[in-house]
C-alpha cells in the first residue's frame, strides 16, 4: 500500500545528521527550494513523492512533496519527461534549474532537466493514504453491541467515574474515522487490530482479528466499490504469489493439495455478482436440506454462503442489495419498496465464506437522520450526522479481514492456524 509505504520512507529519510546550509546545486529539500529568495537558475536536485501531475501538450507540470512543507514544489519538465511512471505517489529526484514562476500561485518552480523515477507507485493503488484509525473508541460502528469495554483497572486512581467520561471500547472498526478522513483526502484505508466480542468458536471467527478498511469520497456506485475490491484481492494476491512464493507452495502442498489451481481459478475469473434476492432463490430452489431455512429478509449463514460459492463454479461472488433491517445504519437506502434495501456488498469467497462487507454510505442528512433514530444513536451520533451537513460527498468504502484472506489464498481451514495468538471465547493464552 502506497501510503504506509511513502510514510515509512520519509521517516527513514530523515537523517539526525546536521543538514548543510544549502549551497547552490546541492540537494535542497523542498521547503527550502519554496523559500529561496533570489531564484535566478541556480542548479538544485530536490527528492520527495509527486502529488499530482498534469500534462499538457509541450509541459508537464508536477508537484512534488518531500513533507518538509505542506506547499509542494512545482516541477516544470519538457512534455518529452513524460511517462507512465510519471504517477501520483511515485517518488522522484528532479535535477534542473529553481527559477522565479511566471504563475501568481508560486514564487519559485523548478525547471527540470533530469527526472529520475527512484520507486514507482502502481497506479492501481495510488492515492490511497494510510490513516492510523483509534483502537479506543466511543463508537459502535457496526451497531451491533459486540463491543469489549475499556476500563482502568481498579488500582489506578480516576477523578472521575469513568477515565474518559464517556463508557469506551476497543473498535470493531474505523470506518467511521476514515469515513471523517475521506473527506480530506478523498481515498483513504486503515490496516489495524479490530475487536468483536462474539460469542462463537467457528473456524472463522476471532475476537481479535486484523482489518483492511478503505473509504472512496465521490463514490457513486457499488460497481466501481466492487471494482476496488477485486482489484485489491486480485493485485495483492499476485504480490503475494510473486514475492514469497516458495512459503505459499509450502502450505498449498503440505496443507491444501489442489489450492493452488483453486486460486488460479479466482484470480483469472472476473468475480460474480448477485443480488441478495436472488442469493435467497438460488438458496430455496437448492436440493441441499439447510439448518436455517433460507427466507426473505434472514441473514446468510455460513452453511448457504458456501452453497453460493458453490453454486458460482468456485468463483468468489459478490452478493449486493441486502434488506435494510439487517443491515448497519450507515448504509446506503435504495429506496426500493416494497423490499427496502440497502446497497451493501459482501464478498463470498471460497473456502471462507464472506470475506469482504462493504456499502455505499447514506450521505443525504434526512435519510440518515432517519435511520439513526431507528437504531436509537441520534444523540450519540450527532457528529457523524453533522458530517452530512458540510460538504457531504456520495462515498463508500469495505472492509477485508486479514486472517480471512490468509485463509482464502493459503486453503487453511481453521482460521486459528493463520494467527500466531489466537483469541476467541474462552481463550487468550499468553
Ligand atoms: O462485514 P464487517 O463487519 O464490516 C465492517 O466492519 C465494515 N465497517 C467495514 C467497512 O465497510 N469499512 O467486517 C469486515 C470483514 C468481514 O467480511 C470479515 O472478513 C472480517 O472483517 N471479520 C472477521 N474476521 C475474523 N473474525 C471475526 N470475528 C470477524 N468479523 C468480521
Ligand atoms: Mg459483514
Amino acid at each position: 500500500m502506497f501510503g504506509a509505504r511513502c510514510l515509512l520512507r520519509a521517516l527513514r529519510s530523515c537523517s539526525s545528521a546536521p543538514c548543510p546550509r544549502h549551497k547552490p546545486s546541492a540537494k535542497l529539500s523542498v521547503r527550502d527550494a519554496l523559500g529561496a529568495q533570489n531564484a535566478s537558475g541556480e542548479r538544485v536536485k530536490v527528492q520527495g513523492w509527486i502529488r499530482s501531475v498534469r500534462s499538457q501538450k509541450e509541459v508537464l507540470f508536477l508537484h512534488v512533496n518531500d513533507g518538509s512543507s505542506l506547499e509542494s514544489l512545482q516541477v516544470v519538465a519538457d512534455s518529452s519527461f513524460d511517462s507512465r511512471e510519471l504517477a501520483f505517489g511515485s517518488s522522484v529526484e528532479v535535477q534542473g534549474q529553481l527559477v522565479k514562476s511566471l504563475s501568481k500561485r508560486q514564487n519559485v518552480e523548478l525547471k527540470a532537466e533530469k527526472i529520475e523515477v527512484v520507486g514507482n507507485c502502481d497506479a492501481k493503488d495510488s492515492g490511497f493514504v494510510h490513516i492510523h484509525t483509534p483502537v479506543i473508541t466511543s463508537n459502535d460502528c457496526e451497531g451491533a453491541g459486540e463491543l469489549f469495554q475499556v476500563k482502568p483497572s481498579s488500582k489506578i486512581k480516576v477523578p472521575e467515574e469513568n477515565f474518559f467520561n464517556v463508557p469506551v471500547f476497543l473498535t470493531v472498526s474505523g470506518q467511521l474515522h476514515l469515513e471523517v478522513m475521506s473527506g480530506a483526502f478523498t481515498q483513504v484505508f486503515t490496516f489495524g487490530p479490530t475487536f468483536r466480542a462474539e460469542n462463537s468458536q467457528s473456524r472463522r471467527h476471532l475476537a481479535e482479528f486484523y482489518m483492511v478498511e478503505a473509504e472512496i469520497s465521490f463514490l457513486e456506485s457499488l460497481q466501481d466499490l466492487m471494482q476496488v475490491m477485486e482489484g485489491l484481492f486480485k493485485t495483492t494476491t499476485m504480490t503475494v504469489l510473486s514475492n514469497c512464493p516458495e512459503d505459499v507452495e509450502l502450505c498449498h502442498k503440505f496443507i491444501a493439495p489442489g489450492q493452488k489451481d483453486r486460486l488460479e481459478h479466482m484470480l483469472k475469473n472476473n468475480f460474480l455478482i448477485i443480488s441478495y434476492t436472488e442469493a435467497v432463490e438460488i438458496l430455496k430452489q437448492a436440493s441441499q436440506n439447510f439448518t436455517f431455512t433460507p427466507e426473505w429478509g434472514a441473514d446468510l449463514h455460513t452453511e448457504h454462503e458456501k452453497y453460493l460459492v458453490k453454486h458460482c463454479g468456485d468463483i468468489p461472488v459478490f452478493v449486493i442489495n441486502y434488506p435494510l433491517a439487517l443491515k448497519p445504519f450507515y448504509m446506503r437506502d435504495n429506496e426500493d419498496s416494497p423490499q427496502h434495501t440497502v446497497a451493501a456488498v459482501d464478498l463470498l469467497v471460497p473456502g471462507v465464506g464472506e470475506l469482504f462487507g462493504g456499502s455505499l454510505r447514506e450521505e443525504r442528512y434526512h435519510f440518515l437522520e432517519q435511520q439513526l433514530a431507528r437504531s436509537g444513536l441520534t444523540e450519540a451520533y450527532q457528529w457523524y450526522l453533522d458530517l452530512r451537513r458540510f460538504g457531504s460527498v456520495p462515498h463508500g468504502g469495505f472492509g477485508m479481514g486479514f486472517e480471512r484472506y490468509l485463509q482464502c489464498i493459503l486453503g487453511i481451514d481453521n482460521i486459528k492456524d493463520v494467527i500466531p495468538f489466537p483469541r476467541f471465547t474462552h481463550s487468550c493464552l499468553l
